[in-house]
């Protein structure tokens, strides 16, 4: 749970002072290097790899009523929870929803590469393994579940451009146009149930469910020219 309080000191956060104390580092030239290259794609990008729904959908029944709250926040209703898919050492699918949620339980300011450790869904989950073993390694990813009426704010990913992943998003169930929207950099977005995309978290992004049980899955990618030019080689619209 998110208190008032906490809200408020996040608020109280300022770039410019966090940069002058040496908490935020300046960009190196891979940074412009990667960022440029990502950028050279799109912001939100479908990907030629396509999720057999069929398959995920009886793997995911196994975790029928053992999806865990995600980011509750102090006075708000919001129908969302969440399960770990790549997480920290020892993690069960039930640890480690959020990057909030587990900073507050580890007491360390965590990043997403801090979190390479797959758990059991790896294997309980094999329908999604045509986009996870694309990379060698992954940072933190998780199966997110927004129910009827469940939201995402209007926020950003690791804006900064030191950021040290880019996000993978694969959308599974219930996440066409009729059931999910996802406004992208003020715009509503096309999204092709059981595709995956290069989305760029950095733009300001909202979301919303009108039904039950849409589900995605969002992947932190180790931000490496190598893993981007494996992520070019998947792009549905590519040079030839
Ligand atoms: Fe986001």
């Amino acid at each position: 749970m998110i208190t008032d309080k906490e809200k408020a000191e996040l608020a109280k956060f300022s770039y410019y002072k966090n940069y002058k104390e040496g908490l935020i580092p300046s960009p190196k030239m891979m940074d412009l290097v990667c960022e440029t290259q990502l950028a050279a794609l799109g912001d939100f990008v479908p990907l030629k790899i396509k999720i057999k729904l069929g398959n995920f959908k009886k793997e995911i029944s196994k975790y029928d009523g053992k999806w865990v709250p995600y980011l509750a926040r102090e006075g708000e209703q919001n129908d969302r929870q969440g399960l770990n898919y790549v997480g920290l050492e020892g993690d069960t699918p039930y640890d480690s929803i959020s990057l909030p949620e587990v900073r507050k339980r580890t007491g360390k300011l965590l990043r997403e590469t801090d979190f390479t450790v797959p758990t059991e869904l790896f294997e309980t989950l094999p329908s999604l393994k045509p986009i996870t073993s694309i990379w060698p390694t992954l940072g933190r990813c998780t199966l997110v579940k927004v129910n009827k009426g469940g939201w995402f704010p209007y926020h950003r990913d690791s804006v900064l451009i030191n950021r040290n992943t880019f996000r993978i998003i694969a959308f599974l169930t219930n996440t066409g146009h009729e059931s999910y929207q996802w406004e992208h950099d003020y715009a509503l977005r096309n999204i092709e149930e059981g595709r995956c995309y290069y989305v760029n978290t950095q733009k300001a992004h909202r979301t919303h469910s009108y039904v039950h049980d849409s589900i995605h899955l969002v992947m932190n990618v180790p931000k490496t020219f190598d893993n981007i030019l494996r992520t070019m080689d998947l792009l549905k619209h590519g040079e030839t």
